[in-house]
């Protein structure tokens, strides 16, 4: 297991967590490199470490890196040299049952929506909720939870063509809500949005973060970046090249 650094943890207290190992890392990198076949080095040698209920934004120039740290936290890449530690699941032992395992601690949402077109929001989320095995009977209940958590309980019965795509990022992060992830992962979830629309749902990120859901939103919009006071990792040509959390890993965010 890597070492905790020995300073800059926040005492458990302040987290609410109080494991008895790990503390509260959720994400951790460790001198993470990934090299694709045809077009070479993407990351090289990344470090850094997220904690529980932590709101991180990776910013970032267009392939810069971003969507593919956020590919190898899901899983859906792996490491050519180095760690990716997820909860307590390891790159460097995760077997293929534990990808399963591993992406239901975690919720991801996407620029283009990638909602089912011919299917209603509540089908929507009633598609994945039915996919982590949730009990029928619970299922609307739950699913009229989310839909109030994002502030959608009046389209249940509306097709995503029929919803902005405000609205549309909405019911995507309803549905990456199912199965209560230790991590929201957004790639570029407002690019698509007009500003008005962006800030509703940078609002909404902020909401489900602090109900103790860690969140990475990966974006280049710097003005949101700016006008915010969160944490900050900034990836240029495949390196990290800021982290304003340092030099104090996990210490609450630096106001700027
Ligand atoms: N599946 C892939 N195969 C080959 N190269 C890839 C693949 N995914 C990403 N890359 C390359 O890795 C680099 C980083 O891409 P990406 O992580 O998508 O950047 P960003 O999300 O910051 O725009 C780019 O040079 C891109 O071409
Ligand atoms: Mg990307």
């Amino acid at each position: 297991m890597t070492p905790e650094p020995a300073t800059g943890k926040p005492p458990s207290g302040l987290t609410g967590h109080t494991g008895t190992h790990s503390a509260a890392t959720v994400i951790r990198f460790t001198r993470v490199s990934k090299e694709f076949t045809r077009t070479g080095l993407a990351l090289k040698d990344v470090s850094f470490a997220v904690n529980k209920g932590e709101f991180v934004f990776l910013t970032g120039p267009s392939g810069a890196g971003k969507s593919t740290i956020l590919k190898l936290i899901f899983a859906e890449e792996r490491p050519t040299s180095g760690e990716v530690k997820i909860a307590a699941l390891s790159s460097a032992t995760m077997r293929h049952r534990d990808i399963a395992k591993l992406r239901r601690k975690l919720g991801i949402v996407f620029q283009d929506f990638r909602l089912l077109e011919d299917r209603t929001v509540e089908q929507n989320i009633a598609f994945a909720l039915e996919v982590t095995g949730a009990p029928r009977a619970s299922m609307s209940g739950r699913i009229g939870r989310l839909l109030t958590q994002v502030g959608l309980a009046s389209k249940a019965q509306a097709l995503p063509r029929e919803l902005s795509g405000g609205e549309q990022q909405r019911v995507a992060i309803a549905r990456a809500l199912v199965n209560d992830p230790l991590v929201l992962l957004a790639d570029e979830p407002t690019g698509n949005l007009d500003e008005r629309a962006t800030r509703g749902i940078f609002q909404l990120l902020r909401e489900i973060n602090a109900t103790g859901t860690a969140v990475m939103m990966a974006t280049h919009d710097l003005d949101l970046v700016k006008r915010s006071d969160c944490r900050t990792l900034e990836i240029n040509h495949g390196q990290l090249v800021l982290d304003s959390a340092e030099p104090t890993p996990g210490a609450p965010p630096v106001t700027r």
